[in-house]
């Protein structure tokens, strides 16, 4: 695992874009993992400004997005689809076909229901074959949450987990309430990759910024590998890059990391 430190959130989202900007000059039809929230948005910011300045080009770049929630139509400003256009889609010249995000509509399933429907289990399965015909991942964006999981794999998804549905936990739910306008309003439910899916792709570049990352950031990189900390698989990747902030990285031993 390369552990890259840097100076603030600027730093590290201009070395994020760099990382994948060099990706697609040297591949330019890169089949490209994208992650919400707002770590990436500094990436995306500067992915923008380097398709307008340096004319970094995403007419044949294939995107699959981590994660979905459950309840809320594409048009709904804090669905992913809505993110992912807002942030970065509408401003840069992916061809739309070639962008792929989770759907999170399913109709009127019942609850109990949700992980036998067959909308939702032959969604998922689509979505990891869509992926495999496109050659799987080459490079997956990444964000942490302050438990440890990634894209919506909550602790205790199991390392092999595959596309699913899952059930949001209350720190997630607690945490992802600030876009929302009360803690109701945030789905309980999610489409998300399985911590498996993440794994396959050829390369991960993880980011984390701010104090409320540190515990999960140490945790998954010292930690033991554990479904407990799904952030903590990436010690089993080929490939993994992390790159923090310093505060982010306060809780790491100094002698792991280098700095950016
Ligand atoms: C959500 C997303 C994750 C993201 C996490 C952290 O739960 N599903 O993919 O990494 O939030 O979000 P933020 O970057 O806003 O801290």
């Amino acid at each position: 695992m390369l552990v890259v430190v840097h100076e603030n959130y600027d730093a590290m989202s201009r070395k994020g874009a760099e990382v994948i900007a060099s990706r697609i000059r040297r591949k330019p039809n890169l089949v490209l993992g994208l992650a919400t929230g707002s770590t990436p948005v500094g990436v995306y910011k500067e992915l923008i400004s380097l398709h307008r300045n340096e004319g970094l080009d995403f007419s044949k770049v294939v995107t699959f997005n981590l994660d979905e929630y459950v309840g809320l139509p594409p048009e709904h400003d804090q669905s992913y689809h809505y993110f992912m256009k807002d942030n970065l889609f509408k401003d840069i010249n992916i061809n739309p076909s070639n962008v792929h995000v989770p759907q999170g509509m399913f109709g009127d399933v019942k609850i109990s229901s949700f992980e036998t429907d067959p909308k939702i289990v032959q969604f998922c399965e689509w979505y990891e074959d869509e992926m495999k015909k496109y050659g799987g991942i080459d490079i997956q964006v990444l964000g942490i949450g302050g438990n440890g999981h990634i894209a919506f794999n909550e602790p205790g998804s199991s390392i092999g987990s595959r596309t699913r549905i899952k059930t949001l936990t209350e720190k997630t739910v607690a945490d992802n309430a600030r876009f929302f306008k009360t803690a109701n309003d945030v789905p309980r439910y999610a489409i998300t990759m399985g911590v498996g899916t993440i794994m396959e792709a050829k390369e991960l570049l993880l980011l984390a910024n701010g104090a409320g990352k540190a515990d999960a950031i140490k945790a998954a990189v010292e930690g033991p590998v554990t479904a407990m900390c799904p952030a903590s698989a990436l010690q089993l990747h080929r490939k993994a890059i992390i790159l923090t902030d310093k505060p982010a990285a306060t809780k790491l031993s100094a002698e792991f990391v280098t700095y950016g």
